[in-house]
């Protein structure tokens, strides 16, 4: 694998699932593939757990680690081509990809989208363009469309707490006070299409996402209905798509209570807001899974770093 953009460069997801929980059980087996290699980290937005999990992962390969949190210590990048350069600019994307290139041996990237311009975050210019001009690997570390590792943790999480085969899996908007990116839904709901798995999406009317994506989905306006015998409830605001990024709601009648989870086990990837996504209660319960899902985000991690190394 040279690259690790989006969940379609998972090439056999159950296949990964496995190989990642082998991992889990024995992070430090492959020290020897990451000696004297250097993966770079290029944070243009804030992070707790891709930022720690991604860096213990290189370090469970043996690899040494950079982190540039590039929005505050970075030079303003230019990504367009023929752009004269004496507006707000300092870099061209062309010439720190390339130099990025000499310094690491893979790079991983996070940069939100604008959520005023679709068209340039559908673009995906930062990300795309650090694989476009980089001569190493790209990881995806969310995008503005995509957060492809946050989905291949859901993937081994819903892989070990799973009670039966074909699991009930909802996804269900909750509300949030500001305008939040799509891309933790998209590749939630690009990964669970190669799941075996009942999954259906619940939302407010006015909060589909883009139908590229969410396909042939089920998608169920009652939040209550959708609920009903489900396994697993994964809970994730968004901004409207159409129009783009906007607070439509905050409704709090979607909030996820412990008397609408019934007997389902909570995911999120977070961070959440208490008691505006999602009451104490649930968080607090036995049948939360968002701090194992958060460990999973090392696994993840590790066996896309590994899959890059061993290419
Ligand atoms: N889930 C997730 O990506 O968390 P951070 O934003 O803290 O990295």
């Amino acid at each position: 694998m040279k690259n690790y953009l989006s969940v379609k460069d998972i090439d056999a997801l159950s296949q990964w699932v496995v190989e990642a929980k082998e991992l889990k059980k024995a992070p430090k087996a492959h020290t020897v593939l990451g000696e004297n290699k250097t993966l770079g980290l290029l944070f243009f937005n804030n992070s707790l757990r891709t930022r720690l999990s991604t860096q213990k992962a290189a370090l469970n390969l043996g690899m040494d680690v950079m982190i540039m949190n590039f929005d505050k210590e970075g030079w303003a990048l230019e990504f367009e081509d023929g752009t004269i350069m004496n507006q707000g600019t300092s870099e061209h994307i062309k010439e720190a990809a390339q130099v990025v290139s000499q310094y690491c041996d893979v790079l991983a990237v996070r940069a939100f989208p604008t959520l005023n311009d679709k068209a340039k975050d559908k673009a995906e210019i930062v990300l795309h363009g650090f694989a476009k001009h980089a001569s190493i690997p790209i990881i995806n570390m969310e995008s503005s469309t995509g957060h492809p590792l946050q989905a291949l943790t859901d993937a081994i999480t819903l892989e070990e707490h799973k009670k039966k085969p074909r699991p009930k899996v909802v996804l269900s908007w909750a509300p949030h006070p500001k305008a939040l990116p799509h891309a933790v839904a998209n590749s939630f709901i690009e990964m669970m299409q190669l799941q075996n798995a009942d999954f259906i999406i619940t939302h407010p009317e006015g909060y589909e996402l883009d139908k590229a994506i969410t396909k042939e989905v089920p998608i169920v306006y009652d939040q209550e209905k959708a609920f009903e015998n489900a396994d697993f409830i994964y809970a994730k605001n968004w901004s409207s798509y159409t129009p783009y990024g906007k607070v439509l709601s905050e409704n709090p009648n979607w909030m996820i209570t412990k008397q609408k989870l019934g007997n389902a086990q909570f995911m999120h990837c977070l961070p959440v807001r208490r008691n505006v996504v999602v009451e104490d209660a649930v968080l607090d319960s036995k049948q939360s899974i968002v701090i194992e899902q958060a460990n999973n985000r090392t696994y993840a991690a590790q066996l896309v770093l590994k899959k890059i190394l061993e290419r």
